[in-house]
């Protein structure tokens, strides 16, 4: 049940290392796409990351990320950046950047839609995932060896993966304390 799934997703942020095949990120992300969107701009793309690519985005995160991590030891290096193995699979989600705000703000927004599509697609085949907005998406090096193009932007990096454990959720604010009824 819709509701279900959607009360029940949790953003999954310890993987258990199993592999998610390419075919379930692309049949994830086949359904996400039909997500609303204005004027059908379909205001996405995808670089993914899974099987013989993980490793791949692995090493493009240590080169192009945080400039302090060329100064650890390998040792160091290997503890602190042990957790991007265990994602699955990774996608990474690029949207145009529209010069009309209006065209802008309904791309972004459309994207966010078809984020969260991914997000309960992947649930309801018992996969996790973690929408991550790390500081060093709109790194150079890091869209360089993405090959975003100026007038892109990464907007988010979704890790998908195998879960153990599931984390407690957040409660939410009743949401009678949110809703004010007009008129
Ligand atoms: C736009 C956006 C950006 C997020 N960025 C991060 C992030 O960088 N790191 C992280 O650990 N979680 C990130 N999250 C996940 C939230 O922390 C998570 O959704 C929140 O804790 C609620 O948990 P739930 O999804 O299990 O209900 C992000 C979520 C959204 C919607």
């Amino acid at each position: 049940m819709l509701k279900t799934i959607i009360r029940e997703r949790r953003s999954i942020k310890k993987f258990n290392g199993k592999a998610v095949a390419l075919s379930d990120v692309t049949a994830v992300l086949k359904d996400a796409a039909w997500a609303p969107n204005h004027g059908n701009r379909e205001p996405w793309r995808f670089v993914v990351a899974a099987d013989k690519g993980l490793d791949a985005i692995r090493n493009t995160m240590k080169e192009c990320t945080i400039p302090k991590w060329n100064m650890m030891t390998e040792e160091e290096l290997e503890q602190k950046t042990a957790g991007f193995k265990l994602p699955g699979a990774f996608v990474f989600v690029i949207i145009p950047e529209d010069s009309r705000q209006k065209e802008r703000f309904e791309d972004f927004s459309a994207a966010c839609a078809l984020i969260q599509n991914a997000q309960l697609l992947a649930w309801e085949k018992g996969i996790g995932t973690c929408w991550k907005t790390p500081v060093w998406i709109d790194a150079p090096k890091f869209r360089q060896a993405l090959d975003v193009k100026p007038g892109e932007r990464i907007l988010a990096m979704l890790q998908f993966g195998y879960y153990d454990e599931l984390p407690k959720a957040k409660e939410r604010t009743p949401i009678e304390k949110k809703i004010t009824y007009f008129g």
